[in-house]
This record gives structure tokens, C-alpha cells and sequence, in this order.
């Protein structure tokens, strides 16, 4: 399989550009710039590599820098923004910086002919960030675009495979970028298109079935896309010896426990083990109002039941989790790795004794998780779900979560969302639900007063939950939801919309 390496000094869109490169079907990987030398560069078989952007300058003391011999290997090397002038420096070019000549936004660039801006206008539209520019070209290069603030927008040395541009062709503003990536990818390294899910799921399986022969495995369902896709290619590995816990704390959603327990276990031939342990965490968080124990509490139980049953089912050899590639880049980014607490399973490896953790979508992005769910036959429902939190409605009965609120909630936000789903809204909102407030308010009904609580209408459009922005949801739909919620559910007087965007609000009110 052919691979690029994604070269990481520091840029908010490592993650992008390495999905940019794989959306075109060429595995991508990201390591860190000081985690891999040229040698082991050389060793692995790259077909070309990405400098991707960073925060510095050059010559900043602190910088990230490279080692040359990376750009003497022969193999295709492409700079962006910080990477470029990186690129430059390295190879004896100068980098300036002038205050008039930072750009920011979309800025217009044009080109003079050059490998990367085949089939590209003259003239287009790129997202610029930068402070610094390439002001002295290193030898064997020559300038291919242009802006009206900066002479080299894009440089390249063809004979040695070297290419540099200042703009980023992996952020969706510039207009072209797909084509100018599909260039050097194809054009210049000559990847071959053979990273599919289909494959993945062919080797990954037969991977697992010979390391896992004859082992006990456990894996933590939550009932999420990731654990659930993580079981069903184990399942199809190693059958009946893989041993899903579903620990349903009695905060889930209307009707959620038993939907995953039937299409996973009944349909899909899982082989789970529920635990109903509504009545302990329900009991564990009687009176407690602040939601930092919320979750404490929640999280700390999680373990106590899940290992309860593990224990139960005798020595187990293997843990296995849903990670995902985003979660192992965070994990190993900076010099002390740190470990990204899972959902609710994070302490699990280190509080039980397992002799090997099985993590079989570590490779993957979460649209290549999903496509691969859809592929072993998850039904599209639960594979295309929105995000749901761990401590799940707990964080959303705002203030003491009781039995009846959590009913009301459960019905309040089970309307809400198959209204949403009618509309056309449900494919561009990232994430929709209700929230109960503690504060009730006066109302009247028929002839006499009623006084009931108040639930609050969440909706958000985001791409990486980092940033969101409140949904602009038409009238209608808010209204067909409100009048539903409070005629169809009993002891609710008034609902509300959240128009508050992250930041300063958080997508959770708790
Ligand atoms: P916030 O509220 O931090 O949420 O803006 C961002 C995204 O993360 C989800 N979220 C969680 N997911 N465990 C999880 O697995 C948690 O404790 C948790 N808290 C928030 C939230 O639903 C949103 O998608």
C-alpha cells in the first residue's frame, strides 16, 4: 500500500490535510517532525511527503526545525505555509518578515505554469495565514505564483521533487486545493489510489483473527459509532469469543439500550452482555447537583460495573477499544504523551491486568470509521449518529437528576430530534437535543395554571466540536417542536432556544 507521510510542525490542519490525502484513497500517516528520522523515513517507503504549517518563524529559537537530509532522499516533498518557508530555509533560501506583508483569509494567488497548478486558473482563490514569506529563493527553484503582497505564494525545484506553497491547499477556501494535492500525490509521487475501506476491512480482520486465535476478549459497548464499529469487525474476526459489555447507566436516550442491544446483539449476532444498573448510578447521584461530580461519579462507577462484569466472566485476555486516529495523533502530539481519557473507559487498562489492548480503528478517521460501520452492515441510523456524551443525559438534567426528570427529558428530546430529522436541517446540524432546566416556570392550560419545568432546544453546526455555532433553525420546526413537547409531555409549561454559539458556551450546558 502506498503511504504519505504527513510531517507535523505544529499546524491546526495536520488532521486535514492527512484526511485531504486519504479522501483520495492514499493511506496518510502523521508523525510529529522529532519523532522520525530521515534513515527511518527512508526505511518505511514513503511515496512523497508533507511538511504541514506551524505557529513559528524560522528563526524563532524554539522552532521546529528539519533535518535536511529529509529533503535529500529523493523522495517528493511538498511545504505548506510554514512547511514552504521551512523548505526554503533549510535549502539556503531567506524568509523575511514585514507587517505589510501577513496575510490572512482568502487572498487571490496567481500562477505561471508548474507542476502542482496543472488544470488550475491563472488566477484563484487560496486561504492565506502568515506573518513571515520566502523573500530569497534557495538554488535550483523558481517562483511559480504569486499575490499582490508576496512574490513566492508557491516555489518549486521539479528535479528534485521539491514544492513549496505559502497559501493551504488542504482548507476548503481555496478554491483549487483538491487539484493542487491530487497533483502532488499523483502527478508527482505517483501514489497508487489503493487505500478502500473494503480492503481495510479484509486485512484488519484477518489480522485480528490470527493475533486474537484462541483468546478472550472484552470490549467496554457504548453504543456509540466507535465502540460499536470496533466490536463488529472483532466480531467478524473472532466470533463468539469477543465479549461486549454494555453498561446501561439509565441515562441514555429514549429507547436506546434496547435499540443497541437488538441491532448489535439480535441482529448483527454480538455476542453482549448488558448490565441494568440504572438503580446504582441513580442512587450514586441522588442529591448532587454540581456537574464536575456528576461525571466524576459517573466515570468511577462505570469502572466499578464493568469490572464487576469482567470479573464475572473469567480471565480475560484482551481488552479492546474504539480509538481513533484523531485520538492517537492528540495522545503522541508534544514531547510527554498524553493519554486521552476514552469516554468513559479510560482508567480501564490501567486499574485491570490485560496482557494486550486490541485498538482495530486506530488507523482511522471518524467518515472512514462510519463508511467502514456501513460496510460490515451497521444499519445507517447508528452509524451516522450525532455525538453523545459519556455521562450522557445526566449532564443534561441540569441541577439533581431524578427519575421523573429524566423521563420528561427523554421525551422532550426524543420529539425534538424526530422533528429535526423530518426537516432538511437534520444533514448540516452536527448535533441536537433537549435540556432539561431546574427552573420552572408559570403556564396555563385549558382553564387552570400550571407550573412545570422549562426545556431548553440545543442545536449546533460544527465540523470538529472544537468551535460551533448555534443552528439557524427555521420557525417552523422550532414551533412544530414546542407545541409537540409541551401538549405531549406532561409537567413541561415552556421550551426555549439556546442561541448561544462555542465559544463563550460549551455545545453541553453542563
Ligand atoms: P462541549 O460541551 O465540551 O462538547 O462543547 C463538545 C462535544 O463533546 C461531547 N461531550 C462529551 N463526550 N464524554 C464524551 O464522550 C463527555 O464527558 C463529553 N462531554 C461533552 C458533546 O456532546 C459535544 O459533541
Amino acid at each position: 500500500m502506498d503511504k504519505i507521510l504527513v510531517l507535523d510542525f505544529g499546524g491546526q490542519y495536520n488532521l486535514l490535510i492527512a484526511r485531504r490525502v486519504r479522501a483520495e484513497h492514499v493511506y496518510a500517516e502523521i508523525k510529529p517532525y522529532n519523532k522520525i528520522t530521515a534513515a527511518e523515513i527512508a526505511a518505511e517507503g514513503y511515496k512523497g511527503i508533507i511538511f504541514t504549517g506551524g505557529p513559528n518563524s524560522v528563526y524563532d529559537e524554539s522552532s521546529p526545525h528539519v533535518d535536511r537530509a529529509v529533503l535529500e532522499l529523493g523522495i517528493p516533498v511538498l511545504g505548506i505555509c510554514y512547511g514552504h518557508q521551512l523548505m526554503a530555509y533549510t535549502l539556503g533560501g531567506e524568509i523575511a518578515s514585514a507587517e505589510n506583508s501577513s496575510e490572512y483569509g482568502k487572498t487571490s494567488v496567481t500562477h505561471k505554469g508548474g507542476v502542482l497548478f496543472k488544470d488550475v486558473p491563472e488566477e484563484s482563490n487560496t486561504f492565506m495565514s502568515h506573518n513571515d514569506y520566502v523573500k530569497t529563493l534557495p538554488e535550483g527553484f523558481r517562483a511559480v505564483a504569486c499575490t499582490s503582497k508576496c512574490g513566492v505564494a508557491a516555489m518549486e525545484n521539479p528535479e528534485k521533487k521539491l514544492f513549496g506553497v505559502q497559501f493551504h491547499p488542504e482548507v476548503t477556501h481555496t478554491d483549487y486545493g483538491r487539484v493542487i494535492l491530487r497533483n502532488f500525490i499523483f502527478g508527482v509521487c505517483g501514489a497508487n489510489a489503493d487505500w478502500t475501506m473494503d480492503d481495510f476491512i479484509e486485512t484488519s480482520v484477518a489480522k485480528w483473527r490470527e493475533q486474537l486465535a484462541g483468546k478472550k476478549v472484552l470490549l467496554a459497548l457504548s453504543g456509540g459509532v466507535d465502540s460499536s464499529v470496533a466490536a463488529v469487525l472483532l466480531h467478524r474476526a473472532i466470533g463468539k469469543d469477543l465479549y461486549s459489555v454494555f453498561v446501561d447507566h439509565g441515562l441514555l436516550r429514549k429507547n436506546e439500550g434496547d435499540y443497541v442491544e437488538k441491532t448489535l446483539g439480535e441482529k448483527l449476532g454480538l455476542n453482549i452482555i448488558r448490565v441494568n444498573a440504572k438503580d446504582l448510578f441513580l442512587e450514586k447521584l441522588k442529591g448532587v447537583c454540581e456537574p464536575e461530580k456528576k461525571r466524576k461519579i459517573i466515570g468511577g462507577e462505570f469502572i466499578h460495573v464493568f469490572e464487576k462484569a469482567a470479573r464475572e466472566l473469567g480471565k480475560i485476555d484482551v481488552l479492546a477499544q474504539g480509538t481513533i486516529y484523531p485520538d492517537v495523533v492528540e495522545s503522541g502530539r508534544g514531547d510527554s504523551a498524553v493519554i486521552k481519557s476514552h469516554h468513559n473507559v479510560g482508567g480501564l487498562p490501567a486499574v485491570m491486568d490485560f496482557k494486550m489492548i486490541a485498538e482495530p480503528l486506530r488507523e482511522l478517521f471518524k467518515d472512514e470509521v462510519r463508511e467502514v460501520g456501513e460496510k460490515l452492515g451497521i444499519p445507517r441510523e447508528l452509524v451516522r449518529r450525532q455525538p453523545f456524551p459519556g455521562p450522557g443525559l445526566a449532564v443534561r438534567v441540569i441541577g439533581e437528576i431524578t427519575e421523573e426528570k429524566l423521563d420528561i427529558l427523554r421525551d422532550a428530546d426524543a420529539i425534538f430530534r424526530e422533528e429535526l430529522d423530518r426537516s432538511e436541517f437534520r444533514e448540516t446540524t452536527a448535533q441536537y437535543f433537549a435540556v432539561l432546566l431546574d427552573t420552572r416556570s408559570v403556564g396555563v392550560m385549558g382553564d387552570s395554571r400550571t407550573y412545570g419545568y422549562t426545556v431548553a432546544l440545543r442545536a449546533v453546526t460544527t465540523d470538529d466540536f472544537m468551535t460551533a455555532d448555534f443552528a439557524r433553525l427555521p420557525y417552523s420546526v422550532l414551533e412544530k417542536a414546542s407545541g409537540r413537547i409541551t401538549n405531549e409531555v406532561k409537567g413541561v409549561t415552556r421550551v426555549v432556544y439556546d442561541i448561544t454559539s462555542k465559544p463563550p458556551a460549551t455545545v453541553e450546558w453542563e
